[in-house]
């Protein structure tokens, strides 16, 4: 069985003022005592206040999204290289709620991972199925193109973190069942494992995403191709997204 740290990441989406940071502060502080790699994906608004008053001993901050070029005429864009100042470690991109917002492609994605990573922060990757996909039996291939597609040449196994997330079970309440989870996930270690190697695909953490709470996250995390999560709701209070956190094996 191969040990791959877990990281939990919390997507505060469009939540959180400067009065939030105390929220952040106090997952700082509890973050020492836990054994999984931690990190708050925030508004670009709050990040550099949230820099500047976390511990950096284990908490890492982190954006939601950034443009793919690193400065130039994009008005109301901000690159990778600018949040990295503001203080961030980590950027989500490909979230599918700018892939259906913003019409976001899988090139576009790979554009931004691929900025991300040169800039010298970690990627997370968001892929994962519409209802209808799931519906239609078609979980497996649309979330390995998603992947083969918006996954950088520049990929390894620290710089890049998958997260799959179900569309259908964002915010929703509902999840996969476990056996589907670990399907889609082995299957995308199946395809890491293709397109990078093996030393890569045993190193990149594969997150799971969609109505992660601190009922669900147990079970979830005895998967064996789950290296962790990506929580959205549930990371806006300290208090539950300590209780996943907890829940790490
Ligand atoms: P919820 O945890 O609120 O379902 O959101 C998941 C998500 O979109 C994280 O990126």
């Amino acid at each position: 069985m191969i040990n791959r740290k877990f990281l939990i990441a919390g997507n505060w989406k469009m939540n959180g003022m400067f009065d939030s940071i105390s929220e952040v502060c106090k997952i700082d502080q509890y973050s020492k005592k836990l054994n999984c790699d931690l990190a708050l994906c925030l508004p670009n608004t709050i990040i550099y206040k949230a820099h500047e008053n976390i511990s950096h001993e284990k908490l890492i901050i982190g954006a939601q999204n950034c443009h793919h070029e690193e400065s130039g005429a994009f008005t109301g864009d901000i690159s990778a290289k600018m949040l990295k100042n503001a203080g961030a470690k980590v950027i989500i991109v490909g979230h599918s709620e700018r892939r259906q917002n913003y019409f976001e492609n899988n090139e576009l994605i790979n554009r931004k991972a691929t900025s991300v990573i040169n800039s010298g922060l970690q990627v997370i990757i968001c892929i994962g199925e519409t209802e209808e996909e799931k519906n239609n039996g078609q979980t497996n291939d649309v979330v390995c193109s998603q992947l083969r597609n918006s996954i950088p040449v520049i990929s390894n196994g620290e710089n890049t973190v998958i997260a799959y997330e179900p569309i259908w079970a964002i915010g929703t309440g509902r999840i996969p069942s476990l056996k589907e989870i670990q399907g889609v996930h082995s299957q995308l270690r199946l395809l890491i494992t293709e397109i990078k190697g093996t030393e890569t695909a045993n190193k990149m953490r594969i997150l799971y995403g969609g109505s992660v709470k601190p009922n669900n996250a147990k079970d979830i995390f005895a998967l064996e191709d789950v290296d962790g999560a990506l929580v959205g709701g549930a990371s806006l209070k300290s208090e539950d997204f300590l209780g996943i956190a907890n829940l790490c094996p």
